[in-house]
């Protein structure tokens, strides 16, 4: 029924209604600055306008919301975030549109909505597949409620170099972690549909490899062979399709010579047959007129024909699908079915929206305060991001009769918690990490130091020195470090931060070094010299509160890193699961290492400390015809209960293609009360040990493979098995 009412508009619709679905919009911006538009975005990038500033500059500038074209069926999609603007303007397409199509509304909602949840980066470091999905959930029907329908997430791009800005938006290193997030949060985004209210359109982003840019700069190009490419790269966005996600964003950037954006190989015998993804693929903004920039196509038509029959269902913001693809058909250049079937897939997706039957938003349904129960998932998502990297002492948690002296232009920031690509946030929403810390205890003062944007102010500095019994601080990157368009070449601490730390220590305090930061950063310096080190990232609205209860002793820190942090900027990228070399780092100099630095990260993917320890012992596996079963005994030997992530590694010894020296095949997160024990249990199927070959075809090889289990990816038991695979 639904296909023959898509076949019956489509048969109905002119040529320009056609590419009217395939062409997105997004509101103008036409003036009301004193600024052009370009230097606030500028400004806002270069730390000059803080995301607040720019927020509230947006909110009184003029728009154009294309109202005309909607009316002549010009536009099918349109990024908007206003919820009475979305049903005027769903009214235009629903009733005075030829054929009365509703829009697909759609918005960078990637790590919550008003409730603002911790980075990707931070969130994937809970290794906590429920919290993914839920996190997900509360932001699709916070969104929904103004008009949003489509989500440009989750964002899946695996990425091993912590240059590149985008880390930070993305769960980070590991493809089957990287996986687990994408499949929850599809789930989270899409799963409920008992109600229109409740879910929305996810949309898997970038397909593909767009985390291997080269030299970690953003939009760069990526070379890869194809068994890298299966077995990292693509897998998280073959398991978000197994789970039904319903659209894909092309990538910016070329793989191995040929853009993304007009690569058939990728989009269409991969994605579209190959994994039978039946939703639509959308270009990423600019992406088709890019493909002239990359010297692929000689001019923008060129550009819309190819990106049209590699498989770009939906052109976000050039225009080029509309300007040109009416007379390509006209001339016989592009086959209308192409159109067709595009159109075929956006109708597919609006109506599994329900937004030819409930297009409108109750307006006075709207959310006026972040209700409690959204705080608590806030708070519970910040509180399972933290990592700590470093305790020396156990100089944490604080007791409330220390006084304490906060420093770093960070602290008292409350837009700063928010991370990259926050749009729908309010400060007044944010608990920034003074204010957390203050809450908690009345000897928690602030000193205005500097040492970020500012020099130091030597005269704070000793103010703070005098006063705390310890002093905490807030160090790391702005907002504006990470995301998109922000990579960086020297991943250190940026500004004075380091020299404020020396200072600090050279006077003999106890120093806790809180990081906020968007991606992870080089930190040798620091993990010699500074007595705790909390990995924080940006941690959304309850940034402030979780980090006071992990500092009080409330909560008893259990991230576990989902990227490795580097010792310096050089090793970049470093990351845990790499190919074994011929050359293992050695004594000897004639072995793939350093002459500076070692090999390792600082802190390897799935490191995180406790306050309480966890024992492992009795690794046992026993082989069943179709799976490995796995156990292993973890004893809470400390004196308070805590959570653990248990993970289960494996490496295949020898192989038709060299393999990874580890990779992460399941965790598993427990509670564990002081001095209890817990058996754990992981069933691995067998052809989960399987790779794809340089044919991307997947293999199955027998031989030996080693089993590891442990709380991180360096600190494992290991067991080594024989497989044999029987044929099916
Ligand atoms: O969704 C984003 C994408 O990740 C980067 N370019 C712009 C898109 C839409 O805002």
């Amino acid at each position: 029924q639904q296909r023959n009412h898509i076949q019956d508009l489509i048969s109905q619709m002119t040529l320009e209604e056609k590419v009217g679905q395939m062409n997105q919009a997004s509101v103008s911006i036409v003036g009301g600055f004193d600024v052009s538009f370009e230097e606030l975005i500028e400004m806002l990038t270069d730390g000059r306008l803080s995301q607040g500033e720019f927020s509230k500059i947006m909110e009184t500038a003029e728009r154009d919301y294309h109202e005309d074209e909607i009316r002549a069926g010009k536009i099918g999609s349109i990024m908007l975030q206003n919820a009475e603007k979305a049903n005027e303007l769903q009214k235009i397409a629903l009733e005075e549109s030829r054929l009365g199509i509703p829009l697909i509304i759609g918005l960078d909602v990637i790590h919550g909505f008003r409730t603002v949840f911790p980075i990707a980066l931070a969130e994937a470091c809970s290794f906590d597949n429920d919290l993914f999905l839920r996190t997900a959930r509360m932001a699709a029907r916070e969104s929904r409620m103004e008009g949003i329908n489509w989500h440009f997430a989750p964002m899946i791009d695996v990425s091993r170099d912590a240059r590149w800005g985008r880390v930070s938006e993305g769960p980070g290193e590991d493809p089957y972690l990287v996986s687990e997030f994408a499949r929850a949060k599809v789930k989270g985004l899409q799963g409920d549909t008992s109600n229109p209210a409740n879910y929305v359109a996810a949309c898997l982003k970038h397909f593909v490899a767009y985390g291997a840019a080269e030299s970690g700069r953003d939009y760069n190009t990526t070379s890869m062979s194809n068994s890298l490419l299966h077995n990292v790269y693509l897998p998280p966005f073959k398991a978000a399709i197994e789970e039904g996600a319903t659209t894909v964003m092309a990538a910016f950037n070329d793989l191995n010579g040929v853009p993304c954006t007009v690569n058939g190989k990728i989009l269409n015998q991969l994605l579209k047959e190959a994994y039978g993804f039946d939703g639509f693929v959308v270009s990423d903004a600019n992406g088709i007129r890019e493909c002239v920039a990359h010297g692929s196509v000689e001019d923008e038509q060129a550009a819309g024909l190819q990106a049209a029959r590699a498989g770009i269902d939906m052109d976000m913001g050039t225009s080029i699908f509309s300007n040109y693809l009416p007379q390509l058909v006209e001339s016989g250049e592009l086959k209308e079915d192409i159109l067709d079937q595009a159109i075929e897939r956006i109708l597919s997706v609006k109506m599994w929206l329900g937004l030819f039957d409930s297009p409108y938003v109750n307006i006075e349904d709207r959310m006026v305060t972040i209700p409690h129960e959204h705080r608590e998932l806030a708070l519970e998502a910040a509180a399972k991001s933290i990592v700590l990297l470093k305790n020396d002492e156990r100089l944490l948690p604080l007791n409330k009769d220390q006084k304490i002296s906060i420093i770093g232009e960070l602290a008292d920031k409350a837009s700063e918690v928010v991370g990259a690509w926050s749009i729908s946030w309010k400060e007044e929403d944010c608990v920034s990490v003074l204010n957390g810390l203050q809450q908690q205890s009345d000897k928690v003062k602030y000193f205005k130091t500097g040492g970020l944007t500012e020099a130091i102010n030597e005269d704070e500095l000793q103010k703070a020195i005098d006063y705390g019994d310890i002093v905490i601080a807030v160090v790391g990157e702005q907002v504006s470090m990470s995301g998109e368009a922000a990579s960086r070449a020297n991943i250190g601490l940026p500004g004075q931060q380091q020299e404020l730390l020396r200072l600090i220590k050279a006077a003999g305090k106890p120093v806790i070094a809180i990081l906020m930061n968007g991606r992870p950063l080089a930190l040798e310096w620091e993990a010699e010299n500074i007595d705790v080190l909390l990995e924080t990232w940006h941690l959304g609205i309850e940034m402030g509160s979780a980090i006071a209860d992990v500092v009080f002793g409330i909560t008893n820190p259990s991230g576990k890193l989902s990227v490795s942090i580097p010792r310096v900027t050089g090793q970049c990228p470093v990351y845990y699961n790499h190919p074994s070399t011929g050359r293992p780092a050695g004594k000897s100099k004639f072995t793939s290492r350093y002459l500076d630095v070692d090999n390792d990260a600082l802190y390897p993917f799935g490191f995180g400390l406790s306050y309480t320890e966890f024992a492992y012992s009795n690794l046992e596996v026993i082989e069943e015809s179709h799976e490995l079963l796995v156990s292993v005994e973890v004893v809470n030997t400390g004196s308070r209960s805590g959570e653990e992530v248990v993970q289960l590694y494996t490496r295949d010894k020898v192989a038709s293609i060299v393999r990874p020296v580890k990779e992460l095949k399941s965790y598993q997160r427990i509670s564990l009360e002081a001095s209890s024990s817990h058996i754990v249990q992981f069933h691995l199927p067998k052809d989960q040990l399987g790779f794809y070959d340089n044919d991307g075809k997947y293999q199955l090889e027998n031989g030996a493979f080693t089993i590891f289990v442990g709380g991180s990816s360096r600190e494992c038991l290991s067991q080594d098995v024989h497989i044999q695979f029987s044929l099916h």
